[in-house]
């Protein structure tokens, strides 16, 4: 593989929507006589026949004209140019998008420069990178289309499936790289390479970590549970004490359910991780971590039914009422993840069972309707028809148009 050909046959085999990207970046670098590069991600997915969306690009010119020319043809891709790196990112409605960047080096000369010299900026942009996986590039100008620069073995790497930093101080420079690694490392079921994984224990060992804001570590988290295999990948996390370091303690984390690793929505997978926690160890993470306002809200309620329901269980006998006061509402990817654990599964099935059957058709607005005037009243008739039901009092909407009759019957607050 990674002869010329193999590469321009993978190229060929690429949805037409990137063959077509890829053609208006020759065309431009050709037109400009830039040289163009693809590079980083998009270069290892290709050559792993991995599908992938997002395009870099690293060209050797005027970052900016060269965007605006690729632009030109992208009427539906929106450009934005970032004045300060001479970066260019071209955003498509599907949410892709393309990137362009200028092989970054300082003394950039004339976009005339020598071959030799083009070729060093190259290849000092790909030694600031992660990985060597992720430090390889393709010549996509149309006299070198196809040509394979990979200056640090990052195609002998692919193959072996190890993820090899380039140099190491490359987690001290950026701890989030750590995080990477095992993402990748879990990504493709590849093992990190011996002197890397050295590496990572000597960066943990410096508190190199702790110098990461809560948002850059908790989005490198999010990057992971995103993933198919956030379950192997919380395990290294685990294993190589990375999370230990972080949390400055050892929490419950629990990364073995199998559903980790399987397509399940990325908040289901977090709670199965958590679940095994204690409250103050559940407040170490919302502490340290900077989660989104929905997935924190989701957390923050899976540990209060998770504290009620232990609560309840020690009781001797816990009543439909109670459970509901805990479950009645609650988003179905906390009653899934409860589910799991075998203390509250007896209790939670009695409950679905007793609630499946209820179609409470009156609710307030149908109570101010048949002249019940606003206030707490409506509050405790709603109550009392919901706990009818619970308790089998009421199997039928005619059951409760009765019941609420018989209610308001005697009901003083009644207006007429
Ligand atoms: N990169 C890096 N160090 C980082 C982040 C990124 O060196 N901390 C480099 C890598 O070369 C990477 C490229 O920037 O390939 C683009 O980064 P990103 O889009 O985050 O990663 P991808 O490799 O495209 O991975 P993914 O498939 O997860 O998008």
């Amino acid at each position: 593989l990674a002869m010329t050909e193999d590469i321009l046959q993978l190229f060929s085999e690429l949805p037409e929507r990137i063959r077509k990207l890829l053609r208006a970046a020759q065309q431009a670098g050709d037109e400009l006589g830039y040289s163009v590069f693809v590079v980083g991600g998009f270069v290892r997915d290709l050559l792993l026949k991995v599908p992938t969306q997002d395009l870099d690009l690293v060209i050797e010119g005027d970052g900016h004209a060269f965007a605006r020319v690729l632009a030109q043809r992208f009427p539906e891709g929106q450009l934005i140019l970032h004045e300060q790196f001479g970066t260019a990112r071209l955003e498509f409605p599907d949410g892709s998008h393309l990137d362009v960047a200028r092989s970054r080096r300082e003394d950039y000369a004339s976009p005339g420069a020598l071959p030799q010299v083009e070729e060093s900026r190259l290849r000092d942009d790909m030694f600031r990178r992660d990985f060597t996986i992720n430090a390889m590039a393709i010549a996509i100008n149309s006299t070198r289309s196809g040509e394979l620069v990979d200056y640090y073995g990052g195609l002998r790497d692919l193959k072996q499936g190890e993820i090899r930093f380039l140099h190491n101080l490359s987690f001290i420079e950026d701890p989030t790289r750590i995080l990477r690694a095992i993402r990748f490392a879990g990504r493709y079921g590849f093992r990190l390479a011996k002197e890397t994984r050295d590496g990572v224990d000597t960066a943990l060992s410096t508190g190199v970590l702790r110098k990461l804001s809560n948002e850059r570590f908790t989005e490198e988290l999010m990057h992971m549970l995103r993933e198919l295999r956030f379950g192997v990948m919380g395990e290294s996390l685990l294993q190589m004490g990375v999370l230990k370091e972080w949390f400055e303690s050892e929490l419950a984390w629990d990364f073995t359910h199998p559903v980790l690793n399987k397509e399940v929505p990325p908040k289901r997978k977090w709670l199965i991780c958590l679940r095994k926690m204690d409250l103050s160890q559940f407040e170490r993470v919302q502490e340290k971590l900077r989660l989104s306002k929905e997935l924190r809200g989701l957390t923050q309620k899976f540990f209060e039914v998770m504290t009620g329901l232990s609560v309840l269980r020690s009781s001797d006998k816990i009543s439909l009422e109670d459970l509901d006061h805990y479950l009645e509402g609650l988003p179905k990817v906390i009653l899934e993840v409860l589910m799991l654990d075998e203390r509250f599964h007896d209790s939670l099935k009695r409950y679905h069972e007793a609630t499946e059957g209820i179609k409470q058709k009156v609710d307030g607005m149908t109570l101010l309707q048949w002249g019940i005037k606003e206030g707490p009243e409506i509050g405790r008739i709603l109550k009392s028809i919901r706990s009818a039901w619970l308790e089998g009092e009421i199997h039928s909407e005619e059951d409760e148009q009765k019941f609420v009759a018989e209610i308001l019957k005697n009901n003083p607050t009644k207006s007429t």
